[in-house]
């Protein structure tokens, strides 16, 4: 049989949130680790430089092609900078992979409007600045394809009133995209991750909460920011090239049963 070609040889890619906030492999960590491993040039876009150069130094030990953006995706300023600076660095932009996001907890009655506001900010305005910003490239490139993260909480609330309402919204930014954009050959997917087990819900999290969340899905294992990331890496393969606007969960079967804890 033929040895396989890495599945995004020659593709230039951005992932913003690409550290992780603990230790371990958060869903931006993983996505840009496994772009870069399938062939991906990867800017890799953080606020913090000692999380994101952890991300760069398993790239570069593993043989693959990445360098460091320190920004902040809720600047419209960074934004451009960003996109310019992979067209700079790489050439052209064909991949985006947004993953910036924060949870937070609390109904609407509970939540404090300021708090509302900053998870509209990070969580979707975001990604709308990083699409407007990458958007008028990949059309001059005659091609491109972005991945927002959206969340399973946006399809099956859980008392995160703020957050999933944020992760909607990535849904329906994801589809209004890609209605508008298919034209230009830009494809516009989402991944809807489920409760995987990440840097970002260890924090502060007991083991029985641990096992409980995974033993309430289908498949009854845990998942990781590696399922994430394998994800990102087939819907910005060439693969998934007649797949736009699509929602795609991420969740070992979560979502076919009803919320239990
Ligand atoms: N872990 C889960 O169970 C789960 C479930 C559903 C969805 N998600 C989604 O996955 C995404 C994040 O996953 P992760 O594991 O990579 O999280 P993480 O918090 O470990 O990493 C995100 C990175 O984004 C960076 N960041 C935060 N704000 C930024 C900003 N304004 N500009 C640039 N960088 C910024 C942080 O410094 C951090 O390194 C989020 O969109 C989240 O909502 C996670």
């Amino acid at each position: 049989m033929a040895e396989r070609k890495p599945r995004l040889e020659g593709k230039v890619a951005i992932v913003t949130g690409a550290g992780s906030r603990g230790a371990g492999i958060g869903n931006g960590k993983a996505a840009a680790v496994l772009l870069a491993r399938e062939g991906a040039k990867v800017l890799l876009v953080d606020l913090f430089p000692a999380r994101v150069n952890e991300t760069l130094d398993m790239i570069v030990t593993e043989g693959g092609e990445a360098s460091v953006f320190t920004g902040d995706v809720t600047s419209n300023e960074d934004c451009l900078k960003i996109v310019n600076t992979a067209v700079e660095r790489y050439g052209k932009l064909d991949i985006l992979h947004n993953n910036v996001g924060i949870d937070s907890p609390g109904g609407i009655l509970d939540v404090e409007i300021d708090e509302w506001d900053r998870v509209m900010n990070l969580n979707l305005k975001s990604m709308v600045l990083m699409c407007r910003a990458a958007i008028p490239r990949m059309i001059a490139n005659g091609s491109g394809s972005i991945t927002n993260v959206s969340s399973v909480a946006a399809l099956r609330p859980n008392n995160m009133d703020a957050y999933s309402t944020s992760k909607g919204g990535v849904i329906a930014l994801t589809k209004t995209l890609a209605s508008s954009y298919g034209k230009n050959n830009i494809r516009v997917n989402c991944i809807a991750p489920g409760m995987v087990y990440t840097p970002m819900v260890a924090e502060g999290m007991d083991e029985k909460t641990r096992e409980k969340r995974w033993q309430s899905t289908p498949l009854q294992t845990e998942g990781t920011g590696w399922d994430i990331g394998w994800a990102a890496v087939f819907l910005n393969s060439d693969e998934a090239t007649w797949i736009t606007g699509t929602v795609l969960p991420v969740d070992g079967g979560a979502l076919l049963t009803r919320r239990n804890f």
